[in-house]
C-alpha cells in the first residue's frame, strides 16, 4: 500500500527516496497522497504499459481518455479556484523546500513530517469559504504542520477574529510562526506546542469555545477530539467541525487487509461519525477527502 500523508507509517524507503530527490533537485518531489493523485499515477503506470504492448486502438484511446479525466480534475479545480494569496504561496514553497527527512534524522522534528501534509490551495480555499458564510470569529485547528491551513483560515476571519492551533512538534511550530509573520493575518493565530488532547482539555477546563474545529492531527485521535468536542462546550452550539484526510488515500473502502493503522483508523472514525445519533455530516471527496460535522 502506498504511504500515507500522515506520520505514523512512514516507510523507510520513502525516508531513502527522498534524501534521493534531495541530493538530485535540491528538493523532495511530492507523491500522490490522495485517492485521485494515486488513481492518476496508476492509469499513467497502465497506460505506459499498453504502449509496449499488443493492445487494440480502441483500448489504447479509452485509457488515454480515463487517464485524462482523472489527470485533468485536479489543475481543473486549482483553475476555477480563487487564486491563493502571495503569503500562503510562500509558505507552500518553504515548506516544499525543506529536507524533512534530514530535520528528522537530525532530531529536530519529534516526528517524521513531509511536505505532503500540507492540505493546499482548494482545501484552504473551501475552508476560507466555510469560514466566511458561516461568520465564525473563532477557530481550533488539532494539527497545524508549516500552517498551510491555519493561515488561510486566519485569512477570511475578522479583524477580530482568532484561531488557537494546536501542534506537538516545536520545530514545526516554529517554522509556522515565521511564515506567519510575514502576512497580515498571522497576528489572529496563536500557537500551542503540546499534545492536541492536553491543549484541548486545557481549553474546556478555561470554558473556552470556538465556532469552528479543523481536525488534522494523528488518526488514532479522532474520535476522542470529536467527543471532547461534542461533550462539552468547547465546540459553540452552532459551530460545525472539518475533519481532514477521511478518505485516506480510499483505504476505507478498499480491501480491509491492505490497511494502513492509519487507514484503520480513519475507518473506524468514519463508521463512528456515520452511527453518531448527535451529529449531521457529509464526506466531500475533495483531496484526500473532507468530512464536515454539525450537530443535529
Ligand atoms: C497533516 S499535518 C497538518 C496539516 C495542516 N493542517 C495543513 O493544512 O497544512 C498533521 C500535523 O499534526 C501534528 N500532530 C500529530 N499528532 C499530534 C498531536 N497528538 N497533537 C498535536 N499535533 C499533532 C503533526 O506534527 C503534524 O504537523
Amino acid at each position: 500500500m502506498v504511504n500515507t500523508k500522515d506520520t505514523s507509517d512512514l516507510k523507510e524507503s520513502s525516508s531513502f527516496l527522498s534524501r534521493v530527490d534531495f541530493e538530485q533537485n535540491g528538493y523532495e518531489t511530492a507523491r500522490p497522497v490522495t485517492p485521485l493523485g494515486i488513481l492518476v499515477q496508476q492509469l499513467e503506470q497502465i497506460l505506459n504499459t499498453a504502449k509496449t504492448e499488443s493492445v487494440s486502438t480502441e483500448f489504447k484511446t479509452s485509457l488515454e481518455q480515463a487517464y485524462r479525466l482523472a489527470a485533468g480534475l485536479d489543475p481543473y479545480l486549482a483553475e476555477c479556484a480563487t487564486a491563493e494569496s502571495p503569503a500562503l504561496a510562500n509558505l507552500t514553497e518553504r515548506t516544499q523546500q525543506e529536507d524533512w527527512s534530514k530535520r528528522f534524522d537530525d532530531g529536530e522534528t519529534v516526528k517524521a513530517l513531509e511536505q505532503e501534509m500540507l492540505s493546499g490551495h482548494i482545501e484552504g480555499q473551501l475552508l476560507k469559504i466555510l469560514v466566511s458564510i458561516s461568520q465564525s470569529k473563532r477557530v481550533l485547528e488539532v494539527g497545524m504542520f508549516t500552517g498551510y491551513s491555519a493561515l488561510a483560515i486566519a485569512e477570511a476571519l475578522p479583524d477580530d477574529g482568532y484561531l488557537l492551533a494546536c501542534e506537538v512538534d516545536e520545530y514545526v511550530s516554529q517554522f509556522a510562526v515565521d511564515c506567519f509573520a510575514a502576512s497580515e493575518h498571522g497576528k489572529k493565530i496563536e500557537v500551542r506546542v503540546a499534545p492536541a488532547i492536553e491543549t484541548m482539555r486545557e481549553l474546556v477546563d478555561a470554558g473556552e469555545s470556538f465556532d469552528l474545529a479543523f481536525v488534522d492531527a494523528d488518526k488514532g485521535g479522532y474520535i476522542d477530539y470529536l467527543n471532547l468536542l461534542l461533550d462539552t462546550d468547547l465546540l459553540a452550539p452552532n459551530g460545525f467541525i472539518c475533519v481532514d484526510n477521511t478518505l485516506m488515500q480510499g483505504q476505507p473502502y478498499l480491501p480491509a487487509e491492505q490497511r494502513t493503522d492509519n487507514g484503520e483508523a480513519i475507518a473506524r472514525f468514519n463508521s463512528f461519525v456515520a452511527k453518531d445519533p448527535r451529529v449531521e455530516q457529509v464526506l466531500v471527496p475533495i483531496r484526500d477527502g473532507l468530512t464536515i460535522i454539525k450537530r443535529k
